[in-house]
C-alpha cells in the first residue's frame, strides 16, 4: 500500500476529513497560527511552572531548585536544548520529564507512584508535569538544539528510538514514518511534519511543549508521543518509559542546530 492511501485509510479512520493542500490554505494557517501565537495562554502555565519549581513540596518539605537538570543543581536556562542526555548519578539517559520524576522522589522524597499519578491535565486536575515543562523550557527558547549521543547509553537510545521509528505494527501496520516520512501531508490543519527531513525534524521538536486550543490544555513532548501512539493504535506508551526516551533522543539529536522556540500554541 502506497504511503499516500495509507494516509488516507489513516484520516477517514481517525474521522478526518481530507483537506487540500493548497497554498492559499497553507497561508489563511499560517496567518491563523500567528493570530494565536500573539496572545498564548502558556504564560499560564509558565508561571505556575515556576511557582512549583520553588514550593517546598513531598515527604522532606524541599523544592526542586537543587535539581540538577543536566547542567548543574538549580541550572534551569538552556538546560532543554540538552536533554535528554546522560546522568550519571543514575546511570541512565533521561529526558525533562523522566528527570523531574527522579528529582522528586530524590530531592522530595516522593514515591514513584506519587510523583508519576498525574502525567497530563484534564480541566481542574492540572499536571504540574505540563506546568513545570512550560517554564523550564521556555527558558531555553532562542537557545539551540544541542543533543549529545557521544555517550554509549545516549547513542544506543538514538539508536533504539530510530528504530522504533520505522518498526510497523500494529493493527494498521503504521510506523511513525508512514505518518511522519514524506513532505507536504496534512490531515485537517494540522501539518505533518515530514520528521525524516532535517527541517521537519527540527519544527516538529522545538514547538513542543504547545499549548492546544482544541484542549485547552499545555501539552508536554511526553504526550505527543503518547497521543502519536494512540493514532497508530499502539499499546499506551508509558510515561517516561525507555520507549518514550529514546524516541525523543531520536527526535531531539535530529533537531540539533535549530533554536528552540517553546512554549508554542497549536489548534
Ligand atoms: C496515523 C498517523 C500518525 C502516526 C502513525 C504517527 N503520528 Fe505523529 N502526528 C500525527 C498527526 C495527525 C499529528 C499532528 C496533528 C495533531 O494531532 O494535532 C502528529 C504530530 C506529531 C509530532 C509533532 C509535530 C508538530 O509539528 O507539531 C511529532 C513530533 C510526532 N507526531 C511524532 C510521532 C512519532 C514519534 C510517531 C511514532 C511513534 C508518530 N508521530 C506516529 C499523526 C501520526
Amino acid at each position: 500500500m502506497t504511503v499516500f492511501r495509507t494516509l488516507a485509510i489513516a484520516g477517514l479512520l481517525l474521522g478526518y476529513a481530507a483537506v487540500t493542500s493548497a497554498q492559499s490554505a497553507v497561508d489563511e494557517i499560517a496567518k491563523y497560527r500567528q493570530q494565536l501565537q500573539d496572545g498564548n495562554p502558556a504564560d499560564l502555565w509558565e508561571a505556575r511552572g515556576e511557582d512549583v519549581w520553588k514550593q517546598k513540596r513531598g515527604p522532606k518539605g524541599v523544592s526542586l531548585e537543587r535539581c540538577d537538570l543536566g547542567l548543574g543543581p538549580g541550572v534551569v536556562t538552556g538546560a532543554y536544548a540538552q536533554l535528554p542526555r546522560y546522568f550519571s548519578d543514575a546511570d541512565r539517559v533521561m529526558d525533562l520529564e523522566t528527570r523531574l520524576v527522579h528529582c522528586m522522589v530524590t530531592l522530595q522524597g516522593m514515591s514513584l507512584a506519587d510523583a508519576t499519578k498525574r502525567p497530563f491535565g484534564s480541566g481542574t486536575n492540572r499536571s504540574d508535569f505540563e506546568a513545570l515543562a512550560a517554564w523550564i523550557t521556555a527558558e531555553s527558547r532562542g537557545t539551540k538544539m544541542n543533543v549529545s549521543i557521544s555517550h554509549p547509553k545516549e547513542a544506543q537510545a538514538y539508536r533504539l528510538g530510530e528504530k522504533m521509528f520505522y518498526f510497523r505494527g500494529g493493527p494498521h501496520d503504521f510506523a511513525c514514518a508512514t505518518c511522519h516520512g514524506e513532505s507536504g501531508k496534512r490531515i485537517r490543519l494540522q501539518d505533518l511534519p515530514n520528521l525524516t527531513e532535517k527541517a521537519g525534524a527540527q519544527l516538529g521538536y522545538t514547538t513542543w511543549p504547545a499549548y492546544r486550543v482544541s484542549q485547552g490544555e499545555l501539552r508536554t513532548f511526553q504526550w505527543r508521543l503518547y497521543d502519536c501512539f494512540r493514532q497508530q493504535r499502539f499499546p499506551e506508551l508509558k510515561f517516561t518509559s525507555e520507549a518514550s526516551i529514546a524516541l525523543t533522543t531520536f527526535l531531539a539529536y535530529n533537531a540539533n542546530g535549530a533554536a528552540f522556540n517553546a512554549p508554542a500554541i497549536k489548534r
